[in-house]
């Protein structure tokens, strides 16, 4: 089994590579099919999937069995004031690996976010439901989740949210950095989703990739909360307490920051529906990581 990661020195991509080369998650370990897999790491360096040509050549040269795209222009906010460039990477990048894959006859497993919905529903999101994006981000990835669907049948679309992993930065990593200087946190408490381990999201992506039924899944640890409860477990035991305050009173400090949705809770409806749904309550999750991170950190 040859599997090419894209976009491998980001959280999602550090933790496939740690599961690669232990052999287990941290909720199991990993489908036998996947131990002694030849895996290739690239980013940017490597293999900027905006350019179709390199793209193109490094699949074709490669003989994968299976591409994890894990490329992706992130930073929500960075999206609002480069949508160009946030449509480059997210959406005609991964194009470029759709239709490469296509070509090769192969599966690609592409990542994709809960803030394709505009999250005005009440009620957590199944795959099947209408998406709206609010912000550029949200747009470029649901034009990706369309073009990948559109240039390889063989396609596994995987929406997730908010993310932490051991490797790079996230929300957790800064609440822990800001509760070593500040005695007061403020955090926005009127968006609700939920937080995913990236370590138990890449063990769920190697179940992914061995099934044939394509399509569209939601992969979030289990529960909902806002920012501010997420702030709070991750700060308890600190001195740094934790102010709640609403999205306008951050966006009138912040007016360059994109909306975001207001409730984006997904439902692993169509894990549910064929292997089972194993994500584990989003509170467990965290708390193995803040256990591990002092090792781990990367
Ligand atoms: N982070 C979250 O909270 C979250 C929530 C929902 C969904 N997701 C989705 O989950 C996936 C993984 O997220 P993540 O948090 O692991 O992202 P990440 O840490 O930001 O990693 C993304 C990686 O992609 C690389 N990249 C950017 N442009 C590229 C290009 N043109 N060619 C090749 N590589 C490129 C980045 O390199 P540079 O750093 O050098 O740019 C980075 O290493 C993404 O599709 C994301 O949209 C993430």
């Amino acid at each position: 089994m040859r599997v090419l990661i894209t976009g491998a020195s980001g959280q999602l991509g550090n933790e496939l590579q740690r599961l690669f080369e232990t052999g287990r998650a941290e909720i199991g370990p990993i489908p036998q099919q996947f131990k002694g897999a030849e895996v290739v790491y690239t980013d940017t360096p490597q293999l900027d999937i905006t350019d179709a040509k390199a793209v193109e050549r490094f699949v074709a040269e490669g003989r994968f069995d299976l591409i994890i795209n894990c490329a992706a222009l992130t930073n929500v906010d960075g999206c609002e004031s480069n949508e160009d460039l946030a449509n480059r990477v997210n959406a005609l990048g991964a194009e470029n690996l759709a239709e490469a894959s296509a070509w090769a006859d192969i599966p690609i497993i592409h990542m994709s976010t809960d803030y394709v919905f505009s999250g005005t529903e009440s009620g957590e999101r199944v795959e099947s439901d209408v998406a709206a994006p609010l912000s550029a981000y949200g747009r470029s990835k649901l034009e990706g989740e369309r073009l990948v669907a559109a240039a390889n049948p063989k396609h596994h679309i995987v929406r997730t949210a908010w993310l932490y992993g051991y490797a790079g930065n996230n929300f957790v990593k800064t609440m822990l950095r800001l509760a070593e200087n500040h005695d007061e946190v403020t955090v926005v408490d009127d968006q609700l989703g939920n937080p995913t381990s990236a370590n138990d999201l890449a063990y769920e992506l190697l179940k992914i990739a061995l099934s044939d039924d394509y399509g569209i899944w939601h992969v979030t640890n289990e529960g909902t909360c806002s920012w501010a409860d997420f702030a709070e477990v991750v700060l308890g035991g600190s001195d740094c307490a934790v102010k709640r305050c609403t999205s306008a009173e951050y966006k009138a400090t912040h007016p360059e920051s994109a909306a975001r949705p207001a409730f984006s809770s997904l439902r692993n409806k169509h894990l549910e529906d064929t292997m089972g749904n194993q994500m584990r309550l989003w509170q467990d999750a965290l708390s193995a990581y803040l256990k591990n991170l002092p090792t781990l950190e990367g």
